[in-house]
């Protein structure tokens, strides 16, 4: 029998034809009328890692049974360093080898890397085939998994390689955060946080003071941060869907983050603890433009810390660092775009001068 299930919020995604919703809540996964709005066929196929597949792949595979004639799970190695062309083929492999055809559905049940891998898969195969994600992490939950963003990394800089393709779903399910290791679910956090300085502060207040609930993985008040966190996405998606510009604000934190994870290796800093220390450095980076006062950046930097996240960046050497940001996406003719904070709530994408970030770097970075 499966286990009591409840919605607590769905969140809209505007985008015309490609419009989808987000269902929040508990016991989600084992339920076969979470998964209504999917589309039925032939073919489903479960992508998901070592790690989550003995979790949670059975209880998914029962409930999308009704659903497909034939059910293949395609497991991946764990890690950020598989998201790469040699992993995406095991997805292309297993879709050929089980002659899926072009209705085919595929599940993403796992974190950030997981969905991004299959989602990339689904984008191309056959030139694209139905997708629904499955986030198991919290990071995916308010983040990766809701706005169509899919892709792999290249040895020369992370994401490099992918597309934009909207699933067909997303189902949040909160009793999954159970299983995620302290140190993942901190990471998660940071993409939480995000969103208070870049869109609202009144939820930045109420996550400091939710943050011990948090912590404790209270499922009210996960619900409450996935849901605010997915409707700030949604908002921002609904009006710039490919990144033209208003969507760069989501990356608040991601330019000096990637150049920690890239620096230090893919994997040895979790993505969202090098977000969060990107964005101390990216509001530091802001103080000394003049635009935020010194409280407000200790303000956000103590929050983190209380998400049990690094608020001190790696010395990769300022060199090191600048090389690493121009080959961020949101650089132009060589030049780092940065999201910086030009008032709490509201996030603006411009240059700074080399000197003052190298400032930032000496300031925010200490030798491990
Ligand atoms: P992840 O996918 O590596 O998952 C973290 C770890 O937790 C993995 O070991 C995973 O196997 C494990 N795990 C997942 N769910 C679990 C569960 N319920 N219980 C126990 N263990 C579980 O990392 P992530 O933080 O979810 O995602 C990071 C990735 O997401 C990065 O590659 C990043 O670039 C990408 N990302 C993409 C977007 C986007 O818009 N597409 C946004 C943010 C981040
Ligand atoms: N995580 C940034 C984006 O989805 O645009």
């Amino acid at each position: 029998m499966a286990a009591a299930s409840s919605v607590l919020h769905q969140v809209p995604i505007a985008l015309g034809d490609r419009s989808y919703s987000i269902a929040i809540g508990a016991g989600l996964i084992g339920d076969p009328a979470s998964w209504s709005a999917a589309p039925a066929a032939a073919h489903g196929v479960i992508v998901s890692n070592t790690t989550v597949a003995p979790l949670y792949a059975r209880q998914l595979q029962a409930a999308i049974a009704p659903r497909h004639q034939q059910l293949h799970l395609v497991v991946l190695p764990d890690g950020e360093v598989h998201k790469t062309w040699a992993t995406l083929n095991l997805i292309f492999d297993a879709l050929l080898g089980h002659g899926c055809d072009r209705k085919t559905v595929i599940y993403a049940l796992g974190g950030g890397v997981v969905g991004d891998m299959a989602g990339f898969a689904a984008a191309c195969y056959m030139r694209g085939v139905p997708f629904v994600q499955v986030p198991t992490t919290l990071l995916a939950q308010v983040d990766s998994s809701v706005g169509g963003k899919t892709g792999i990394n290249h040895p020369l800089g992370k994401n490099m390689i992918g597309a934009f393709y909207q699933p067909r779903l997303v189902v949040c399910d909160l009793d999954v955060l159970r299983t995620l290791p302290p140190r993942e679910f901190s990471a998660g956090l940071a993409e939480v946080i995000k969103y208070g300085p870049i869109a609202d502060t009144s939820f930045l207040d109420w996550i400091e003071s939710h943050i011990e609930a948090l912590m404790r993985r209270d499922t009210d008040a996960l619900a409450h941060a996935v849901r605010r966190s997915c409707e700030i996405k949604a908002a921002v998606v609904g009006e710039d869907e490919r990144e033209s510009g208003l969507r760069a604000v989501l990356n608040f934190g991601h330019t000096f983050g990637h150049a920690i994870e890239a620096g230090l290796g893919y994997g040895a800093w979790l993505h969202g603890e090098a977000v969060g220390c990107g964005m101390v450095m990216a509001m530091e980076l802001s103080r000394r433009l003049g635009l935020l006062d010194r409280a407000w950046v200790q303000r956000v930097t103590s929050l983190l810390r209380r998400a049990g996240l690094p608020t001190v960046g790696p010395a990769l050497g300022a060199d090191r660092y600048l090389q690493l940001m121009r080959v961020d996406k949101k650089a132009e003719a060589g030049e780092i775009r940065f999201v910086l904070i030009e008032r709490p709530g509201l996030a603006v994408v411009r240059s700074a001068p080399d000197a003052l970030v190298r400032e930032v770097i000496a300031d925010c970075c200490r030798p491990a």
